[in-house]
C-alpha cells in the first residue's frame, strides 16, 4: 500500500498545545512595542477604547472564522479557500494575506533586530547611569546607522528561517509556553515599579481616560488595524495554524483565551510604559523608539534592574520569534502546497526575499529618512498598507466568507465538532460575522482613508 505523503507542517502542533502556538503568534512586538507606541502617537485613552471595541466586536469573530476555515479545510491560507469554495474568487483574501505577510515580516524583522541589539546592550550594562536624554540619543544613534541594524535584522531573519526550515517549531513553542509566563511576570513587576513612580497618575490617565477630541479618523483605522495585527488576523496565519488543529479542539474557547491573553499583555505593557513616560518627561508620541527609550529608564530605578532588563529583552526577542515564524509559515506553506516547491527552497527563498525587502525599512530610520511619500517613510508605508489596509480587508472577507458563504449549518458543524460541543453563542456569532464585523470594518476603513 502506498504511504500517504506526510506534510511536514503536520508535525508542528500535533505534539504541542495549539494554544501555545496561536498565543505565541499573537503575543509579540505588536503587544509590547507597537501598541504603546501607536497609543502614544494617537493620543491615548480614546484610541485604547476603540482598540478594545475592535478586539471584541471584530477581532474575536474574525479569529473564530479563521479557525473554522483552517480546521475545516486543512490547507494553507490560499488552498483552504480553494478547497471550501472551488471555482470562485474567494481565494483572493488568501493572496492578499500572502502579500501582507511579506510586508509585515519585512519591517517586523527590523524591529526584532533592535531587540537583539538591546539584549546585547543590557548584557554589557550599557544603560547604566544614563538619563532619559542619553537613552533617547542612544536609540536614535543606533537605528540611524546603516550596517548595525541590518546585521541584527539578518541575524533575526536567519533565526526565523532556520526554525521554520529545521521544523523545530515544536521545541520553540514548548519553550515559549514556559518563557511567556516569565515575560508576563517581568511586565507585572515593571508595572508595579512604573505606577509607583512620582507622577505616574498622569500616565495612567493618558492610557485609560478617553479624550475623544484627540481621536482622528486615522487613529480609529489604526486601532482597527492594530487589533488585526496584534491578534495575527486577516492574513491567514491562523487559517494556516488551525489547519493543524485536532478535530476535538474547542475552537471558540481557544479563540477567547488567546484574545484575552493577548489583550491583557498589551494593556500591561501600556501600564508599564506610560506612567514612566510621564514620570521621566518623555514625549508620549515619540514614535517607534518609545519602549526602547522608556523601559531602560525604569529598569534603572529598580533593584535587580540589570538582571530584569536582560531577561526582558531576551524574552521580547523570543516573543518576536514565535510571531515571526508564524508569519513566515504563511508564505512557506503556500509555496510548498500550492506552488509545489520543496520546503527547503521555499523557506530560503521567502526568507531572503523578505530580508531584502526589510533593508529599506531599516534605512528609513537613517539615511533614507528623507525619502518620504505623503509624509510617510518606506517603513511607515509597509506598516500602513499591511496593517491598516490589507489586514482589515482580509478580515472583512474572512468573516463574510464564514457568515455568508459557509453559512450557519456548516459553521455549526465545525464549531460544535460535529455536534459534540454546545454552541449557545452561535446566533450571536453569525450576527457579528454577517453584519456587525463587515459593516464596522467597512465604515472605519473608508472613514480612515478619507473616503467616507
Ligand atoms: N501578532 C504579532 C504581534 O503582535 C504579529 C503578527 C501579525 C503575527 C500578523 C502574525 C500575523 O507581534
Amino acid at each position: 500500500m502506498a504511504t500517504q505523503p506526510v506534510t511536514q507542517r503536520d508535525s508542528f502542533t500535533s505534539k504541542i498545545g495549539i494554544i501555545a502556538a496561536v498565543a505565541g503568534s499573537a503575543v509579540g512586538l505588536g503587544n509590547i512595542w507597537k501598541f504603546p507606541y501607536i497609543t502614544g502617537v494617537f493620543g491615548g485613552g480614546a484610541f485604547v477604547l476603540v482598540y478594545l471595541i475592535c478586539i471584541a466586536l471584530i477581532g474575536l469573530p474574525v479569529m473564530l472564522s479563521e479557525f473554522i476555515i483552517g480546521r475545516k479545510a486543512q490547507r494553507n491560507a490560499v488552498g483552504s479557500f480553494k478547497k471550501l469554495a472551488p471555482g470562485t474568487l474567494w481565494f483572493m483574501p488568501g493572496i492578499m494575506g500572502l502579500v501582507a505577510a511579506f510586508m509585515i515580516l519585512a519591517f517586523y524583522g527590523v524591529v526584532a533586530g533592535w531587540t537583539l541589539e538591546y539584549l546585547l546592550k543590557s548584557v554589557l550594562n550599557a544603560f547604566a547611569g544614563k538619563n532619559p536624554a542619553d537613552l533617547e540619543g542612544m536609540f536614535g544613534g543606533f537605528i540611524s546607522q546603516v550596517t548595525k541594524p541590518i546585521i541584527w535584522q539578518c541575524v533575526f531573519m536567519g533565526l526565523t528561517g532556520w526554525i521554520v526550515l529545521a521544523g523545530i517549531k515544536g521545541g520553540i513553542e514548548r519553550a515559549s509556553k514556559l518563557l511567556m509566563p516569565i515575560l508576563l511576570m517581568i511586565i507585572i513587576i515593571l508595572d508595579i515599579r512604573a505606577i509607583t513612580l512620582p507622577g505616574a497618575a498622569e500616565g495612567l490617565a493618558f492610557l485609560f481616560k478617553p479624550d475623544f477630541s484627540k481621536l482622528s479618523a486615522e487613529g480609529m483605522l489604526s486601532a482597527l488595524g492594530h487589533a488585526f495585527f496584534s491578534l495575527s488576523l486577516g492574513m491567514g496565519t491562523l487559517i494556516t495554524y488551525s489547519s493543524y488543529m485536532g478535530k476535538r479542539e474547542n475552537l471558540a474557547t481557544t479563540a477567547v483565551q488567546v484574545t484575552v491573553a493577548d489583550t491583557v499583555i498589551a494593556l500591561l505593557a501600556g501600564i508599564a510604559i506610560f506612567p514612566a513616560v510621564f514620570a521621566f518627561g518623555i514625549e508620549p508620541g515619540a514614535g517607534p523608539g518609545l519602549v526602547f527609550i522608556t523601559l531602560p529608564n525604569v529598569f534603572q530605578q529598580m533593584p535587580g534592574g540589570y538582571f530584569f532588563c536582560l531577561l526582558f529583552f531576551l524574552l521580547l526577542a523570543v516573543a518576536a520569534l514565535t510571531s515571526s515564524i508564524s508569519i513566515l509559515e504563511v508564505v512557506v506553506a503556500y509555496f510548498v502546497e500550492e506552488l509545489k516547491l520543496g520546503r527547503r527552497a521555499a523557506t530560503i527563498m521567502a526568507t531572503v526575499a523578505i530580508t531584502i525587502a526589510g533593508i529599506p525599512c531599516s534605512l528609513s530610520m537613517g539615511v533614507m529618512s528623507n525619502v518620504q511619500f505623503m509624509g510617510k517613510t518606506f517603513f511607515d508605508w509597509l506598516d500602513f498598507i499591511a496593517a491598516n489596509i490589507l489586514l482589515p480587508l482580509g478580515g472583512l472577507l474572512i468573516v463574510a466568507f464564514v457568515g455568508w458563504y459557509l453559512g450557519r449549518e456548516k459553521t455549526e458543524t465545525e464549531v460544535t465538532n460535529e455536534g459534540e460541543l454546545k454552541a449557545g453563542y452561535l446566533p450571536l456569532f453569525m450576527f457579528l460575522a454577517k453584519f456587525v464585523a463587515p459593516v464596522v470594518i467597512a465604515i472605519v476603513f473608508l472613514h480612515g482613508l478619507g473616503l467616507f
